[in-house]
């Protein structure tokens, strides 16, 4: 009784990533790092999800997201979340959250929705399937976050958008039904919120991306990723600093300040004198020290189906319990007749 008054009073954190495929660096550092570290700091309670529902809205065949869901399961376990402690679940298995999307479909406006540059990204992308469900994404976005009543939203720059559009659409239904959301507040790192491609630094890293050199995966074989650090794009200079052109280096910068946790002057006076040589490889070293430990613990997991199992549905109880409160709420709050 004690705990769950405690766990009441503490403050909420929901985020999640899509498993349309293998996950980069970029996830990692712009997301999952933070992640842990919001977890270990023990000051809030957080919701953790694989956001299978979100990633149907560009196709993808279903033994391979089956796969890519149970693969993200046991990276989340392997980078160290701790879902024996809080919630880790699949969006799709707490219906909740598409009950709660269709309400703020019903609350989203068109405009809004067109000005998401995600939603143009893709559709430029996948100009063969611009489908009603990648258009209203971002509210059921909204749903996933504000379901959980989620004070803080740990995410990458590139979600910014979207968590302005749930603040928005928080606000519109209080002010409509009276208070019934938490407005949630963005969380994004100071360094490496957008980790940028290896080969053209001015595009954010994606795994989408056609050039495989362009980004590195979590789970690359070690030499593959340190290949693809050495043959990062730089500049003619020499110099490991900021600056007007040099966006190769400063992406490198924020990568190795991510995994080793020195700011940016601190790296820059490290390598004062020395080549980029000296310093891709200081970047190959701090990455291969990170992602062996994580290689190794989701090797592991895999073979243990059941634990990961045990995971999933205990998180799909816990999420429930909480996503329930709210939609009964919301149904109330809008005129339905209670079952
Ligand atoms: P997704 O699956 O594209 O990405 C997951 C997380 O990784 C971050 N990220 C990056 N950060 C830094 N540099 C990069 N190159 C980079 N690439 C990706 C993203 O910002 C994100 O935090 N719509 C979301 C998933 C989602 C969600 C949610 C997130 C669904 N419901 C509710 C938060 C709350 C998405 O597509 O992320």
């Amino acid at each position: 009784m004690e705990n769950n008054n405690k766990a009441e009073q503490k403050k909420r954190i929901l985020s999640g990533i899509q498993p349309s495929g293998a996950l980069t660096l970029g996830n990692y550092v712009g997301a999952l790092r933070n992640w842990v570290q919001l977890q270990k700091e023990d000051i809030y309670e957080s919701y953790y999800m694989i956001a299978d529902l979100h990633a149907i809205t560009v196709r993808q065949e279903p033994a391979a997201l089956r796969k890519n869901c149970m693969d993200l399961l046991a990276i989340f376990l392997a980078c160290g979340l701790d879902g024996e402690k809080e919630p880790i679940f699949f969006q799709s298995h707490v219906p909740a959250h598409t009950q709660l999307g269709w309400v703020l479909d019903c609350n989203t406006y068109m405009g809004e929705l067109s000005r998401m540059t995600q939603f143009k990204d893709k559709s430029r992308k996948h100009a063969d399937n611009i489908n009603a469900g990648l258009f209203t994404y971002p509210s059921l976005m909204a749903a996933d976050i504000l379901l959980y009543q989620a004070d803080l939203v740990p995410v990458g720059k590139d979600q910014k958008q979207h968590l302005e559009l749930t603040r928005d659409l928080a606000n519109r239904f209080n002010n409509a039904y009276s208070e019934t959301f938490k407005v949630p507040e963005p969380y994004i790192p100071k360094v490496g919120a957008k980790i940028m491609s290896l080969q053209e630094p001015t595009q954010k890293m994606s795994k989408s991306d056609p050039n495989e050199n362009s980004y590195i995966l979590l789970l690359d074989p070690i030499d593959k990723a340190v290949k693809k650090i050495k043959r990062a794009v730089t500049d003619s200079g020499s110099e490991v600093c900021m600056g007007e052109g040099k966006e190769g280096i400063e992406n490198l910068m924020s990568i190795y300040s991510a995994m080793t946790g020195k700011t940016m002057d601190e790296i820059t006076v490290e390598f004062q004198g020395k080549g980029y040589g000296d310093f891709k490889s200081a970047v190959a070293e701090s990455v291969t020290e990170t992602l062996k430990p994580i290689q190794e613990r989701y090797a592991d997991l895999m073979k243990n189906k059941d634990y990961l199992e045990s995971i999933y549905k205990r998180g799909a109880e816990q999420a429930n319990y909480t996503a329930r409160k709210t939609i009964s709420k919301v149904y109330r709050k809008v005129g339905f007749i209670q079952p």
